[in-house]
Formats: C-alpha cells, sequence, structure tokens
C-alpha cells in the first residue's frame, strides 16, 4: 500500500510538473514556448485557437484524472490510517479484543474500509461515545465470512451484481444489516412512472417496474396464477389484488379473523395512527389502515417473489428486515403492531421471547398488539405461548383459538388470535 501511494503522488507530480503537459497558454509576447513561424495571420490565429482547444480539452482530462487519484489517494490512506491503528497504538489487551482481530479469512480493501474504524472529527467523539466509529454488520456475518467477502465483491462505480437471492440468504443467517456497498443496483429497464394514489393501493403494478431475475416467475401474472399451483411458496396469493386480499380484514367473523373497524374501535377514535406490520406480504394490511388514515409500515422479506417492490408500488412503505432483528423504532412509539402468520411456531421459544419483548418496547402505553393467526399445536398454546405472552406483560383485550380445518384435527394443528394491550401503567 505504501508503495501504492508513493507511485500515485509520483505520479500527479509527474504529471504537474512535466511540461508537454503545461496547459497554461503562455503569452503571445514570449517566445520561448512558441516560435511562431512567420506566415498569414489568420491562419495562425486559427491555428493557435485549435491549439488552445486542444489545450483546453487536456486540461479538463488531466483534473479528471487528478480528481480520481485525489480519491484513491484518501481511500488508500483512510486503509492505511486504520491499518496503523489497529497494529500501533492499542495496548496488548485492546488488541486482543479488537474486533477486526474476528475476522480470519482475508478479507478485501473494501469490506476493511466499509466495517471501519472510521475516525471521527475531533468534538463528535463525547456525544458518539467513541472517537471512532465501526458502522454495523451482523454479528453472524463473522461466520459467514466467505459469503460476505463474496457479497462485497464488485467494481466500485458500478452496477452491482443481481445477487438479491444470496444476499437475502445471508440476512436470513443473521448476517443482518449486511455492510453498506459502493455500487449501484440494477435498475428495471423500462419503468414507468408509478400508478398515482390512491388508485395505486389495489393496481397491480406493470412487470417492468421490476428485476425479475431472481424468481422463478417472471410477472406479476405468473405470480397470481401461482395461487393455484400445488406446492409451497410463501404468501401464496399474496398477489391477487382481486382475490382474498381484496376482502382481508374487512369482516369481523367473531372468531379468528378480527375486522380492522372493529380493532379500531377500541381505542378513542384517531388515537391508533401509526403502526408496523410484521411479516406484511403485499401490504393489504398498511393498505386497508392507510384508507383509515392509518400510517403503517410494513416489514418483508422477499422470499418466492418481489414483496418489496410490490408493497411500495402500491404507495405503502416497505422494510426489508427480518424477523430476527431488533425493531428499528424507539420505545414507547408506535399505537398498533400487527403480524400474521409470520410470528407462530417455527420461530424457536426463546427467539419468540425476545422478538415479543421487542414488540413491547416500541408499543405506545395502550397500544395495541394484534397477533393474528398464530400457528402451533394444542399442546404448544397452553404450555407454551399463553404462558409466554402473560410474562412479557401484555393484558388480553380479545381471545380466539380455532382448530385448523383441513388437516388440524388428525394433527392437533391450532391457531390463535389476540388483541393485545400494553399496559398503560
Ligand atoms: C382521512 O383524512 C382526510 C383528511 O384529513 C379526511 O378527509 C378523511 O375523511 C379521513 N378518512 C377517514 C376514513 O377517516
Ligand atoms: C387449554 O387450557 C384450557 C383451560 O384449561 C382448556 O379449556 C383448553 O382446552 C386447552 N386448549 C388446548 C388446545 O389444549
Amino acid at each position: 500500500m505504501f508503495v501504492l501511494v508513493i507511485l500515485t503522488n509520483l505520479l500527479t507530480m509527474y504529471i504537474f510538473t512535466s511540461p508537454s503537459f503545461n496547459w497554461k497558454p503562455s503569452p503571445l509576447g514570449s517566445k520561448n514556448h512558441l516560435s511562431l513561424p512567420l506566415g498569414d495571420p489568420t491562419t495562425l490565429l486559427d491555428e493557435l485557437s485549435a491549439t488552445k482547444e486542444q489545450l483546453a480539452v487536456s486540461h479538463s482530462l488531466i483534473a479528471e484524472f487528478h480528481k480520481k487519484l485525489n480519491s484513491a489517494n484518501l481511500l488508500v490512506e483512510a486503509l492505511l490510517t486504520e491499518l496503523r491503528s489497529r497494529h500501533e497504538g492499542l495496548t496488548e489487551k485492546e488488541k486482543g479484543s479488537d474486533p477486526m482481530k474476528l475476522w480470519s479469512v482475508a478479507m478485501s480493501d473494501e469490506v476493511m474500509l466499509v466495517v471501519g474504524p472510521h475516525k471521527l472529527p475531533l468534538g463528535y467523539s463525547p456525544r458518539m461515545g467513541s472517537d471512532e466509529v465501526y458502522p454495523p454488520v451482523g454479528g453472524a456475518c463473522l461466520r459467514y465470512q466467505e459469503e460476505l467477502a463474496q457479497y462485497m465483491t464488485y467494481e466500485v462505480g458500478r452496477e452491482c451484481p443481481v445477487d438479491d437471492v444470496f444476499a437475502q440468504r445471508l440476512m436470513l443467517k443473521g448476517c443482518e444489516p449486511l455492510p453498506r456497498r459502493r455500487c449501484h443496483p440494477k435498475s428495471p429497464a423500462n419503468y414507468v412512472e408509478p400508478t398515482p394514489f390512491p388508485k395505486s393501493l389495489w393496481t397491480t403494478p406493470p412487470d417492468t417496474s421490476i428485476i425479475w431475475d431472481p424468481y422463478t416467475c417472471k410477472s406479476y401474472k405468473c405470480l397470481i396464477e401461482r395461487r393455484k399451483a400445488p406446492g409451497y411458496f410463501d404468501c401464496k396469493d399474496c398477489f391477487d389484488l382481486e382475490g382474498r386480499e381484496k376482502s382481508r380484514w374487512l369482516l369481523d367473523n367473531g372468531g379468528l379473523d378480527y375486522g380492522i373497524d372493529e380493532v379500531l374501535k377500541t381505542r378513542p377514535q384517531g388515537t391508533i395512527r401509526i403502526g408496523f406490520d410484521i411479516g406484511g406480504g403485499s401490504g393489504t394490511f398498511a393498505a386497508r389502515m392507510k384508507e383509515r388514515n392509518v400510517t403503517i409500515i410494513t416489514s418483508s422479506m422477499n422470499l418466492d417473489g418481489p414483496f418489496n417492490s410490490f408493497i411500495a408500488s402500491r404507495g405503502l412503505i416497505s422494510i426489508h428486515v427480518s424477523v430476527s432483528q431488533r425493531l428499528p423504532f424507539f420505545d414507547n412509539t408506535l399505537d398498533i403492531v400487527h403480524s400474521m402468520h409470520v410470528l407462530s411456531n417455527w420461530i424457536p421459544d426463546a427467539m419468540l421471547e425476545f422478538t415479543l419483548y421487542d414488540i413491547y418496547r416500541v408499543l405506545r402505553p395502550g397500544g395495541l398488539f394484534w397477533l393474528d393467526r398464530f400457528f402451533c399445536l394444542g399442546s404448544q398454546l397452553n404450555q407454551t405461548y399463553i404462558p409466554m405472552l402473560d410474562r412479557v406483560g401484555f393484558r388480553n383485550l380479545r381471545w380466539n383459538a380455532g382448530m385448523k380445518l383441513d388437516r388440524g384435527i388428525d394433527k392437533n394443528e391450532w391457531y390463535f388470535s389476540a388483541l393485545l394491550e400494553k399496559p398503560m401503567a
């Protein structure tokens, strides 16, 4: 790296001192730079102005080149500073706890650059609690260092590899958040302006609005028709806005399926204003809430389909975070949290308990937690989940449990729905 720094500096010096690159137009009177041949003064002037133009072009090229060199230099210097601070200046004990030591695979410069440390300017450290910042990457990235290295392999400033599925798998294994990258995601070709709101809420976007590369289906029509296909797909019928999505949460059947209006009526009018839908499929819950002037942020992974793009195209906010991640909201802030199907018995008990505490944390006092169709075995209902919800501290406003209709009776498979409340005090 030292050699690189020295080389780039030498190159810069060479460019700016070499006479052949000296772009400054010399005053016409000075004879040491231009020896003017005698001849027609118009031709001479033409030639002179042509030369001047060429010189101007070379100048801008050189300026550009210099800018690039400078930025390359800065990056190399940043890297060096980081390396130096790691090897010198640290006591032996500090060296032992240095997070960089945890990377066993030789990481590329780009990985080292993104994870830091990044030194803060003087004066910022008291507020941040440290004079250097390590931008977050998921702890489990350490377990998947080779995959992380692959994720971080791209050309700076160019188009990113189309690796959505790969990246998402890495997230689901706990490498979440992923580090930032310095490349541009591939843009959909023939992108058209979105459908205006409110029509967008119930419009299937054009196929040209997304990149289909990672998916088996290459159109929304295919995704919609998939609901009839055999096999398991995540949120199989969610993309059909004319199908079941149209009626979800509109009718309260007095059992497992609650109506949005019935839930909102449990609170003074207008006091449920903002909330979060965990694993909200194609965003229909948020759409119905928006029609009632409630702003819902929907989290979704893109499992088996472009859920995030679809939600966003409806004019709703989607965030691409898994259920494992700490919710990106502050304590006591949200009026409502909803989740359908996603929170179920596939989540290991200990992890689920942390999730429930996190939901409790972000809800304001008196906020609602609508746990919609939680799937489990009959034995787990009484033994595991009811005690867990009690333990976390929710108050029960409504509770319904029912055996799963198709195979429930043989297998003792159950659903329960609950409307819970974070107590006022
Ligand atoms: C939503 O808010 C708008 C503007 O304040 C209002 O005109 C409309 O009636 C509200 N809709 C509902 C369903 O409350
Ligand atoms: C759970 O316990 C309640 C009360 O003891 C009982 O009525 C119910 O049948 C139990 N549910 C299941 C699914 O075992």
